[in-house]
């Protein structure tokens, strides 16, 4: 009897790869999307990756009455919960529209969970509960700090929430994955990151500079103190990111975990500046792109790459493709959505 994992947001960026590495690995998936940040044409691309059309049910989780039903109907083993807003720039014009959304669909979920009787949540968390780490690379005993933004700040009242949630039900348990850049596209270039209206990331935004959808690039700021003075990251391509979430939810499953709450840094332990990313592009297409420097973006922090040690030791999982592999595959993506 195949396993049946729910997947909130899975028609996202992050989710839909990661449904597509569910089905690959023998899961059946069900699929929450309220369509605010994704196309449902993405389930027509994941069943011609798979073979497999997950069922898929269109609503927002914020509506506690549909995703009860939603749950009832289909006793789910666990879930992976990506459904969240999740730019940086709108969280800080647009406060409340994350709080409401971020940290209302989670307690939706969490009260459907217990309601139900499913135990095993994945959560969508981030590196940026962590704000500017003090040492780096940042380990998961790094202290949460003031997060840059509001969006930071629901990663963080989230995870707070659930460790609390599982330390006052007794079957109850919890990883938290704190994703740090991602970045490419599934090598098929059937899925990909796909922003409705304009992108803020950087990936995305160097391969609509390439395409000649922006004139140019602009390099938010060349005077931190880095080796080449722009900002530091700790870039994974998706599919890694995607296998690391089918790894934390075979622990969950297996009962392989130490504590009810647990969470782990998914990053590749290596930090790319801004610069270095153009390049990588520019080397991995054969392409040139115009950039220019500009201030320095409110919010950023300086620089910030990931201490795998146990991520790779207990999910047994360690990212396998390099810089050039995700510019490589964005600029697929970005060719077949200019189509
Ligand atoms: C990366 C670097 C920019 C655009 C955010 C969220 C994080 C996650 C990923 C959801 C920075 C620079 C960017 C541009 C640039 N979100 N940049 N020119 O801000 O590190 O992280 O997105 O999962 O939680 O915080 O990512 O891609 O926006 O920026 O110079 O046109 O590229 O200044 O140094 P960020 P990003």
């Amino acid at each position: 009897m195949k396993r049946k994992i729910l997947v909130t947001g899975g028609l996202g960026y992050i989710g839909s790869h990661t449904v597509v590495e569910l089905i690959n690995n023998g899961f059946e998936v069900v699929i929450i999307d309220d369509l605010s940040n994704s196309y449902e044409s993405v389930i027509d691309n994941i069943e011609k990756i798979t073979g497999l059309r997950p069922k898929f049910y269109e609503f927002d989780l914020k509506n506690p009455v549909k995703t009860n039903q939603c749950f009832k109907d289909n006793k789910f083993d666990g879930i992976i919960h990506f459904a969240a807003h999740k730019s940086v720039e709108e969280s800080v014009s647009m406060p409340l529209k994350y709080y409401r959304n971020n940290v209302g669909t989670m307690l939706n979920v969490v009260d459907s969970m217990l309601t139900c009787g499913l135990k095993n949540i994945i959560f969508s968390s981030s590196c940026t509960v962590y704000g500017q780490p003090d040492v780096l690379p940042v380990s998961e005993e790094a202290p949460f700090k003031r997060a840059e933004s509001p969006y930071g700040r629901t990663k963080q009242i989230c995870e707070e929430l659930l460790r609390d949630t599982a330390s006052t039900n007794d079957e109850f348990y919890v990883i938290a994955l704190r994703y740090f850049n991602p970045v490419g596209a599934h090598d098929s270039a059937l899925i990909g990151e796909l922003p409705i209206g304009n992108p803020n990331n950087l990936a995305p935004l160097i391969t609509q500079s390439a395409a000649g959808i922006r004139d140019r690039l602009y390099v938010y700021g060349n005077d931190y103190n880095t080796d080449d003075g722009t900002a530091v990251r700790d870039y994974i391509h998706v599919v890694d990111l995607a296998k690391a979430h089918v790894s934390a939810l075979n622990r969950l499953i297996n009962n392989k975990q130490l504590k009810k709450y647990e969470y782990f840094n998914v990053g590749t332990g290596k930090g790319h500046s801004v610069l270095e990313v153009i390049g990588a592009f520019e080397k991995a297409n054969s392409l040139k792109i115009n950039y220019e420097i500009t201030d320095r973006r409110d919010g950023d922090i300086e620089i910030i790459y990931s201490d795998t040690k146990l991520s790779n030791d207990l999910l047994d999982w360690k990212s396998e493709m390099g810089i050039e592999d995700m510019m490589r595959s964005a600029w697929e993506w970005q060719k077949q959505i200019n189509k």
